[in-house]
């Protein structure tokens, strides 16, 4: 049998997918699955008839493959990757290449990357956004490591990247973890957008009283404009239209209120506390999945912490796309992707990435979670000015705030009368209030901290370092 131009660890459903997409593109494919049935299974079913040969084992597989090598790992980040690496390289020669398409740390890959450069032997950590559709229809892919390594495999990961208007949604991001941390980041945005969306239904859900079907109508007015178009606004459709195959009644309503995660959207915030960004935002999100999680404290607390009674509030109307509603979804979206872009240009810098912030944008443009056509106008701001202070000083999106800013300040002002929850919407009118005013009260921690600990301050009048003595 001929060798295979690439290989696959792990055949979980992206594992599968991406295989078949590398050899629905031209690349004979070699598989292999710690449980060999699964292997098997695979062979029988979806990769029947395909240019793809099965491997029992890694030495098999290893030698099924032509050199210099090309191994794409999809197993779960940690110490699964750790552990197939070290099997595989018993088996590797100089100048092969692996791949980690999982959700890893970034910084184990900053680690991998140094192991294995030390072994002459290729590391690339590759974010993987798109789903399983995507990974078999396209994905969008955040690879980084050596650019050697990465043109390596240049011809294949653009073959199988989704296509936009101006090209492949697949770039080479920069050294070391870079890759994994554009892929953190972009799932810290989507845990916004999410977030987002789902406060935007409760407001009309609990406040005007609107069913799935109501509201999904209101999705599918913003899915058409330029501002909200966007593949989490179409599915969030979908979502809202199902119904329960038991009963017919709107299938999100039997869904228990309890959201979990796998790590990638907590490692954004620590990250950007870390380096020293604001995701204020991103941490509401990940914050409100905490909070959802303590369903049964928040049932018992419901009747004891009484809030005032959910009265009515100027959300807009179905004829205006409820105006203001989305105001404060579209700022909220631009605050979470603003937010995402400023910590990944701190990180570039601090971390030494040279990360190119255009072509971050155009790669997410097709093929990933957070594909939208917001995108665009975010590629060509940081076209005009790659190291923007902050995307919202961009001239559209000052445009933005400025129009749709009184519109976020009524819903959050309607929202807390209402004592119905909005975190993404209210740190998101913080956050513009926020960066908008040019004098803050941090004058005064600054006081305090030099009355109680001698930490000192600077004076806006003169330059230098002064303490008080307070207390005296
Ligand atoms: C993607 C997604 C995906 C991610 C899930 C789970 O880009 O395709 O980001 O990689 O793993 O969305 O994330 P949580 O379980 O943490 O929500």
């Amino acid at each position: 049998m001929l060798k295979s131009h690439f290989g696959l660890i792990g055949l979980g459903v992206m594992g599968e997918n991406l295989v078949l997409n590398a050899e629905r593109n031209g690349f004979s494919s070699a598989v292999y699955n710690r449980t060999c049935s699964k292997t098997e299974e695979f062979l029988r079913g979806r990769g029947q008839g395909k240019n793809i040969q099965g491997a029992t084992d890694l030495q098999d597989f290893v030698g099924k493959l032509e050199r210099p090598r090309r191994i794409l790992i999809m197993v779960k980040a940690g110490a699964a990757v750790d552990a197939v690496i070290d099997q595989l390289s018993l088996f590797l020669e100089k100048g092969d290449l692996l791949i980690d398409g999982g959700n890893s740390d970034y910084q184990d890959t900053e680690s991998r990357v140094k192991r294995l450069e030390g072994k002459n032997l290729g590391f690339i950590g590759m974010g993987v956004s798109g789903g399983a559709r995507g990974a078999l229809e396209g994905p969008s892919m955040m690879p980084g490591g050596t650019k050697a390594s990465y043109l390596a495999v240049e011809s294949l990961l653009t073959r199988m990247a989704a296509q936009v208007e101006d090209g492949p949604c697949v770039t080479y991001i920069g050294p070391g973890g870079s890759g994994h941390l554009v892929k953190t980041v972009h799932n810290g945005i989507e845990y916004g957008i999410e977030q987002i969306l789902a406060e935007a239904y409760d407001l009309m859900k609990r406040i005007k009283g609107m069913k799935g079907d109501q509201i999904a109508d209101i999705l599918a007015q913003w899915n058409s404009t330029e501002e909200l178009s966007s593949y989490l606004v179409e599915i969030t459709e979908v979502c809202l239209r199902t119904k329960d195959s038991l009963d017919g009644a709107d299938l999100v309503e039997k869904i228990m209120d309890k959201a979990g995660q796998k790590g990638t959207g907590l490692w954004t915030v620590v990250t950007a506390l870390q380096l020293g960004a604001a995701v204020p935002t991103i941490y509401a999100a990940l914050n409100s999945r905490v909070m959802s999680s303590m369903k049964s404290q928040r049932i018992a607390a419901e009747s004891s912490l009484k809030g005032p009674a959910v009265k009515d509030c100027d959300l807009g109307s179905s004829s205006d796309a409820m105006s203001p509603l989305m105001d404060a979804v579209v700022l909220s979206c631009v605050a979470s992707y603003a937010q995402g872009m400023e910590l990944l240009r701190i990180a570039s810098s601090s971390l030494d990435y040279s990360l190119h912030m255009p072509s971050i944008a155009q790669i997410w443009k097709g093929g990933c979670i957070i594909r939208s056509r917001l995108l665009k106008r975010i590629q060509d701001a940081f076209n005009t000015d790659p190291q923007p202070v902050n995307l919202m000083m961009d001239s559209w999106f000052v445009y933005q705030v400025n129009q749709r800013l009184p519109g976020l300040m009524k819903v959050v002002a309607g929202a807390a009368e209402a004592g119905v929850p909005v975190p993404c919407f209210s740190s998101t009118l913080d956050y513009i209030n926020s960066y908008r005013t040019g004098r803050l009260p941090q004058n005064l921690v600054q006081a305090m901290r030099d009355c109680f600990g001698s930490h000192t301050y600077q004076r806006l009048d003169k330059d230098g370092s002064f303490h008080t003595e307070w207390l005296s």
